[in-house]
């Protein structure tokens, strides 16, 4: 069910004015830092894109197999991290992480390049890899099993929506005396809040 409450429309309003402000003038104005933690609540974290957001969360793809496949199964909660060097604004989003519906996933696969989907099938993502022609030869051996017929989404390839419970905006300001702005989700509704650079 989308949350309603009018602060995290105003989150939400505010992230989608610096993405398309990032927009103008970067090639990938969606990527991220997504960390993760594992069931002793280790962290990694890495870059990706991210798909889409909207009242339901924040959406990403990825091989459910790979490393941080396997921390969101065990521990599912993850921060994502966005900064934008032109605008010398970063924004935080915190949350709890749930694999999107099968067609929701299928309609986003239906839009990848058809040499992507057969990257997905071929990379057995984070798993040690031996030698790089096994990765080109198993490449080949998907575009032989697919020939002439589109490619189906791996059932282990999916999209997660990270539900917000927190999202903090720090905008760059004078003698370091930076804006943060921080919306948090309490029990009921979402609380807005400043907080000391
Ligand atoms: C700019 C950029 C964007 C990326 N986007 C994604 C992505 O959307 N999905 C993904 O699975 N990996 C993406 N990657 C690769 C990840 O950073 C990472 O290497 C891979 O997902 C394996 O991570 P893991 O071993 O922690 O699971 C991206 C890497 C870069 C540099």
């Amino acid at each position: 069910m989308a949350d309603t409450n009018e602060l995290y429309s105003e989150a939400l309003a505010r992230f989608g004015e610096l993405q398309d402000a990032a927009a103008a003038d970067l090639r990938e104005p969606t990527t991220m830092m997504l960390a993760t933690a594992d069931a002793d609540g280790r962290p990694s974290v890495r870059t990706m894109l991210l798909k889409r957001f909207d009242e339901q969360g924040f959406v990403f793809f990825t091989n459910s197999h790979s490393r941080k496949g396997r921390d969101l199964e065990e521990n599912p909660h993850a921060s994502l991290c966005f900064f934008w060097q032109s605008l010398m604004e970063q924004v935080r989003v915190e949350g709890s992480v749930v694999p999107i519906s099968a067609e929701e996933s299928d309609s986003y696969w239906e839009t990848r390049a058809r040499d992507s989907q057969l990257g997905a099938w071929a990379s057995q993502q984070s798993d040690p890899l031996e030698d790089r022609e096994l990765l080109e030869h198993d490449v080949s051996k998907y575009q032989a099993k697919f020939l002439n017929q589109p490619v189906p989404r791996p059932p282990h390839w999916f999209g997660y929506r990270v539900i917000p419970e927190r999202i903090e905006f720090w905008k760059s300001g004078w003698h370091r005396l930076h804006e943060r702005v921080l919306y948090e989700k309490t029990t009921e509704s979402w609380t807005k809040t400043r907080l000391y650079p």
